[in-house]
């Protein structure tokens, strides 16, 4: 079980963290993930409620292995007290740390008052916080937006109240609410926020790039980023960011991208029944090959395989192929302009 400090330890060696992604991040892809370089690992968001049910799908959600520690469990909910007891069982079920999600801005979980709702609302912010806080002896960690809309930007506040509860980093979308995934993340006020934030401060947004990882850390000064879609069209991201972050030559890195797709494919098929893994073996390799060449009419006859074994093939073919060729950079294309935080 991880300290506060060893937590924190971790992030300093190494801090490029894969972002939660609900529907993305499960079990099989974290354990890629951590194997692929990143620091840690954190669930999607997990309900409080159906840990409190025992839901089978939600404690599904919950389920890792040794491979992936540090690994953290994402809740979300709106009872103080509720949300408490699933982070105590959390803990029971060894998880390094809990997370909380502040950032979601689904109306149907802000409807209720759970995700980016609490951050109109300090008080119960803080309530929420301290509750769960005194339940466990993990540590805790939060993940926000810049705050509800532009006019109520809160991030400074809630980092100040986050420290004087105990949480161990407060990691910021630098989006608002309001925002959704439109516009870009402001980097700008995410090191405001960092220059004032007496805890350490992870920031996240539109990172596509080793180099943009890299070159955020340095100019915002933050304890660790956070990289979610980056990672969707570069698995190779962590490492890269890392070894130029260390200074290191870029390593000679083993760019055996169909050896790549076929570690993930033997996770996900570990894991998940045969429709769930066609659903997922489709979806990642259709994201992986973004911005090489023939991409589009290879997620077409992927899309069109009739069984796992036909979607692997091409697959393989397809990603033998493109080892030796450029990504092109498709920064400006629309890319999952949706989820939970
Ligand atoms: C499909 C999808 C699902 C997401 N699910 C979650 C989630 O479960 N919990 C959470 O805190 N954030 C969630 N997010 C938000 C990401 O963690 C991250 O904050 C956001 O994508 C911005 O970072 P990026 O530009 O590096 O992707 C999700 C994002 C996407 C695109």
């Amino acid at each position: 079980m991880a300290s506060d400090s060893k937590l924190l330890q971790t992030l300093q060696q190494n801090p490029f963290v894969l972002a939660p992604m609900a529907g993305i991040t499960d079990h099989a892809f974290r354990s890629f993930m951590r194997e692929m370089g990143s620091s840690v690992v954190v669930t999607e968001l997990v309900s409080a409620t159906g840990i409190e049910y025992q839901s089978k799908k939600t404690l599904d959600l919950m389920s890792y292995d040794e491979g992936q520690r540090p690994i953290g469990i994402q809740l979300f909910g709106e009872e103080p007290e509720i949300v408490a007891r699933a982070a105590r069982f959390s803990q029971e079920k060894g998880a390094d740390f809990v997370d909380l999600n502040f950032g979601c801005p689904v109306p149907k979980v802000v409807k209720k008052g759970g995700g980016s709702a609490i951050l109109r609302d300090l008080d119960a912010l803080r309530t929420m916080v301290s509750t769960v806080k005194k339940a466990i002896d993990i540590p805790l960690t939060i993940k926000i937006r810049t705050g509800w809309d532009s006019e109520s930007r809160n991030a400074d506040e809630v980092c100040r109240i986050a420290a004087d509860e105990g949480v161990t980093w407060v990691a910021i979308h630098g989006r608002t609410r309001a925002q959704a995934y439109e516009g870009q993340a402001d980097w700008d006020y995410i090191a405001q926020v960092k220059a004032k934030a007496p805890l350490p401060v992870l920031g996240n947004g539109d990172i596509l790039t080793p180099d943009q990882a890299v070159r955020r850390m340095r100019e915002t000064g933050v304890d660790g980023v956070l990289i979610g879609r980056g990672a969707l069209k570069n698995p190779y991201i962590f490492r890269d960011a890392l070894s130029l972050w260390r200074g290191e030559q870029r390593l000679e890195l083993d760019r055996n991208f169909g050896r790549l797709y076929q570690s993930l494919a033997e996770k996900i098929q570990a894991q998940c029944s045969e429709q769930i893994s066609q659903i997922q073996l489709r979806k990642f390799a259709a994201w992986f090959a973004t911005g090489y060449p023939g991409a589009a009419a290879f997620r077409k006859a992927i899309f069109q395989s009739g069984s796992i074994s036909e979607t692997m093939e091409k697959s393989l073919d397809f990603f033998g192929a493109i080892s030796l060729s450029a990504q092109e950079d498709t920064s400006s294309e629309r890319f999952l302009m949706g989820g939970h935080g």
